[in-house]
């Protein structure tokens, strides 16, 4: 007996050494995600639960519309920071803090704007979706994630995936344009670009589909404003591209600093609940924007901070980014009840699933490798000027005045765009260097080199009334065989913060094109900008118009092969040009109108737009025959196959969109006149053709949602449209 009870007395001590020295479930790489969750909350004290519930800044804060004090004492419990640097050894400092410096050791998720490139900076998301590539975009946006892991960045506040359709908004910059289906498909294969195959490979990054939701409608195209948006808008316009990027893994969400018709985006339980993570079953989490909690104030939902704090978590903003409101409110709020400590550890779990998935506890620091191993290696350079390439629009074309001749001898390269490089990388590439940017002219003395002869002036400002170099710009012209007119906008003419009462082009900008077109010289209007533009007035002053966008570090290039040949352009508008300012909002996808024709337009203006969405000329042609139906009539369960031939009718090898559009002239609500519902490229050389096929799911491409976000399937007539031909089908009960 006495030897039994020593033995289990010598199993009980062996046993308590064993567990006061063994790894906590949580530490244990090889335990389930849940349990390793579960483990830690269990052990979590309050104030380190809160902790984690905030974002603070890292670094010196470079953005000029959230101006905030640089933190000199960041708590190493922190749950995130934005990290303003590049070292990556400066974050495995912080790092090393968190891990070692606090009692459980839970690290820190260091998040930044990686919009479009981190130090190789490619095209604004809105030329990129011109593109119509989205396998080139994922590759983009794989550089982008390796380069900002490879700089202390475990999380991109990107891909903005907001519908807009009012170019006076500078965000409008920053999405992928006025079409749904455009923005979820783009906005896809950014998620799948960041966060790779799995969110533990070396270079994944986290990914935060914004501004969660509606941030597009902003009122009047201002900033930070009321959007009155319907539910039948809501679920038809602004939600499909979240739920197909929640569908495709993103881990956070970022809420919007609008309100949705009265009820602020990141006070709104019901687009941050009850469709995100009740419907969706979305298990990541959503951060605020910048202030956006302490902005409910301002927006008349809560008359304080602490009551601001409470309405977003409430409603399901699991983080607050930089006001500190969570932090210093939420010990009181769970003391008085007004927060569920379940709640708490909800959201805690929330974010630390992210940081567990993303492997931040097993290899919580960044690799430190030579910056010239880490930027701007040749195949990143070489993604981004094919994406430059394939996102600049040929918009106007006339006589053949592109590709140049060869017996062009003379180029005047004119203009104030002709020089600059800061405003050829768009909004939000802070960590891009202007050094590492091509400007247009650049890129002109690179491709023509020693064939012909380059010469440039500026003629004016990008605004002012300054016409003092508009006499050197003329007489260069005249020396000159054609004349490359480089317009545009300044960086800081779009992006956050950048509303514009019109989107013409400041009066100098037009004098000078106009001074220009007086030498009878050809002209090719470049222009390079973050919006669309009002053009009425100089479209007809172009003999060939190339919307250039702001293509990042390698645009020059690509301009100048497009320019010269080299580079066939396939891009076509993933946003609609209006006519003038006044026009907005006008976009394809609009609903009809109780009267046909001119009727109830403006009298003084046409009807039609400049530009249409989809709209993009080549240098070859593409004609499209034999668009056919597998059958004229389908039931709910059948699918059809709708199939087209492409030829290129041209000389020269080209890329084709073939952009597939379903339209429902009769139903149980108004449906807009058409909706893209597929598109693909292809390349087809000279001479060949090839077929484009397009495969409808019913209930996929010919239902829609109804105000409670419920797919309609309405049996009737429909019409499929491919290259403006329209052929007929029925879908049956
Ligand atoms: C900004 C922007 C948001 C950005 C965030 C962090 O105000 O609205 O797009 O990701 O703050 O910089």
């Amino acid at each position: 007996m006495r030897t039994l009870s020593l033995i289990s007395f010598l199993f009980f001590l062996l046993q308590s050494a064993y567990a006061q020295n063994a790894l906590p479930i949580y530490k244990d790489s090889k335990a389930p995600i849940e349990k390793r969750i579960t483990d830690l909350v269990a052990k979590m004290t309050l104030e380190e639960k809160i902790l984690q519930l905030n974002q603070y800044t890292f670094g010196l804060n470079n953005n000029p519309n959230n101006m905030g004090e640089a933190i000199k004492d960041v708590p190493p419990g922190i749950g995130s920071l934005i990290y303003f640097g590049s070292d990556p050894a400066v974050r495995n400092l912080m790092q090393k803090k968190a891990m070692e410096g606090t009692r459980l050791g839970i690290p820190i998720l260091f998040g930044f704007d990686v919009i479009h490139g981190y130090r190789t900076i490619y095209p604004i998301s809105l030329a990129q979706a011109c593109s119509w590539n989205p396998d080139l975009v994922e590759k983009a946006c794989a550089v982008a994630a390796k380069e900002a892991k490879l700089s202390g960045i475990d999380w991109t506040f990107s891909p903005m995936i907001d519908v807009a359709r009012d170019a006076r908004w500078g965000r409008i910059s920053e999405g992928y344009g006025e079409d749904p289906y455009t923005n979820a498909v783009f906005g896809v294969a950014t998620v799948q670009g960041y966060q790779g195959k799995s969110l533990t490979d070396p270079y994944s990054i986290a990914a935060c589909l914004k501004h969660f939701v509606g941030y597009g409608e902003s009122e009047g195209g201002r900033d930070y404003r009321y959007s009155d948006i319907s539910a039948q808008s809501l679920w038809e316009t602004y939600l499909p591209p979240y739920e197909a990027c929640v569908e495709a893994g993103a881990q956070t969400l970022m809420s919007a600093f609008n309100d949705i018709s009265g009820i602020p985006a990141t006070a709104n339980h019901y687009t941050l609940t009850d469709i995100l993570k009740t419907r969706w079953k979305h298990d990541g989490f959503v951060v605020s924007d910048w202030d956006a909690v302490a902005q409910l104030i301002n927006q008349g939902v809560a008359t304080n901070r602490k009551e601001a704090g409470l309405k977003a978590f409430m409603a399901g903003v699991e983080m607050d980014m930089s006001d500190k409101i969570y932090q210093e409110n939420f010990q009181q709020l769970v003391l008085e009840k007004k927060i569920p400590m379940d709640k708490i550890d909800d959201a805690v779990s929330r974010i630390l699933r992210v940081k567990f998935r993303l492997g931040l506890f097993d290899q919580p620091y960044t690799t430190v490798v030579e910056e010239s191993a880490r930027y701007l290696q040749p195949e990143s350079k070489a993604i981004a000027q094919q994406l430059a390439a394939e996102s600049m629009v040929l918009l106007k074309n006339q006589n053949r005045t592109l590709p140049l001749a060869s017996s062009v001898k003379n180029i005047a390269v004119i203009g104030p765009m002709a020089y600059s490089k800061i405003d050829l990388k768009g909004a939000w590439a802070d960590s891009g260097n202007e050094k590492d940017i091509e400007s247009i002219l650049e890129g002109f003395q690179k491709e023509f080199k020693n064939t012909v002869s380059i010469k440039s002036a500026k003629g004016c400002d990008f605004e002012g009334t300054n016409e003092s170099g508009f006499q050197e710009a003329i007489a260069l012209a005249n020396q000159s065989d054609v004349v490359i007119v480089c317009l545009g906008e300044k960086k800081g003419w779009s992006g956050e913060n950048a509303s514009r009462s019109t989107i013409a082009l400041p009066a100098i900008q037009e004098k000078l094109i106009m001074a220009l077109k007086k030498t009878g010289k050809p002209l090719v209007l470049v222009l390079s900008n973050g919006r669309p533009l009002e053009l009425v007035r100089i479209e007809p002053l172009a003999d060939a118009i190339v919307e250039m966008w702001q293509p990042g570090n390698e645009g020059g290039s690509a301009l100048a092969g497009i320019i010269s040949g080299r580079i066939n352009p396939s891009a076509k508008l993933s946003v609609t040009f209006p006519r003038t300012t006044g026009q907005i909002p006008v976009y394809y996808n609009m609903r009809p109108a109780a009267r046909k024709g001119t009727q109830g337009n403006y009298q003084d203006i046409p009807t039609e737009p400049l530009y249409w969405f989809g709209h993009g000329l080549s240098y070859t042609t593409f004609t499209y025959d034999n668009v056919k139906l597998s059958s004229e009539k389908i039931r709910k369960t059948d699918k059809l196959i709708a199939e087209v031939t492409v030829t290129n009718s041209g000389k020269m090898t080209g890329k084709e969109t073939a952009l597939w559009f379903i339209s429902d002239p009769v139903s149980t609500i108004s449906r807009p006149m058409k909706e893209l519902k597929f598109f693909e490229k292809k390349e087809i050389r000279a001479g060949a053709n090839t077929t484009f096929k397009f495969e409808i799911d019913p209930m996929r491409d010919l239902s829609y949602p109804d105000a409670n976000g419920n797919r309609i399937l309405e049996a009737g007539e429909f019409f499929l449209q491919v290259d403006g031909q329209k052929i007929r089908f029925e879908l049956v009960d």
